[in-house]
């Protein structure tokens, strides 16, 4: 009876550190909503794109990049640092300035990409 006892106080114990093993799924950014977000890429201020309200006409509209790039790495390095491309561009160098981590470019590359 007192072995049953242990075993069970056992697998309670180790069902708690299980629990604390499991770490939460880091969530997954949401390109759209980046693009989107006046105080992250605040891309509409330059660019058409669908869905987005208000959009500016500085920049080209952001559709079809998958036909207007060779491959997702050109178009991440457009966000990145638009420069590279154009010394004079008016668009601001996301990565290189900091304004957007290298996770958040991929997620707007991602999102981008789809449309
Ligand atoms: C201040 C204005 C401005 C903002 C903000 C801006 N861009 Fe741009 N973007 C431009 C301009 C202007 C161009 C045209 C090419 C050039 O002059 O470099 C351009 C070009 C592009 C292109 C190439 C399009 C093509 O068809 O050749 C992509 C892709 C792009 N921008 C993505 C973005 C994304 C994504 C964001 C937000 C994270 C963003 N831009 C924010 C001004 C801007």
């Amino acid at each position: 009876m007192k072995g049953l006892l242990l075993l069970a106080l056992v697998l309670m114990l180790s069902a708690c550190t299980a629990d604390y093993a499991v770490q939460p799924e880091p969530a997954k950014l949401d390109g759209k909503q980046l693009a989107f977000s006046r105080n992250k890429g605040n891309c509409l201020a330059c660019h058409v794109i669908a869905d987005g309200e208000s959009p500016g006409n500085i920049g080209p509209p952001l559709q079809s990049l998958a036909s207007r790039f060779d491959n997702k790495q050109q178009l991440r390095q457009q966000i990145w640092d638009a420069r590279q491309f154009n010394p004079e561009t008016s668009m601001p160098p996301f990565g290189t300035n900091h304004i957007l981590s290298p996770t958040e470019i991929d997620a707007v590359v991602d999102y981008l990409w789809g449309l």
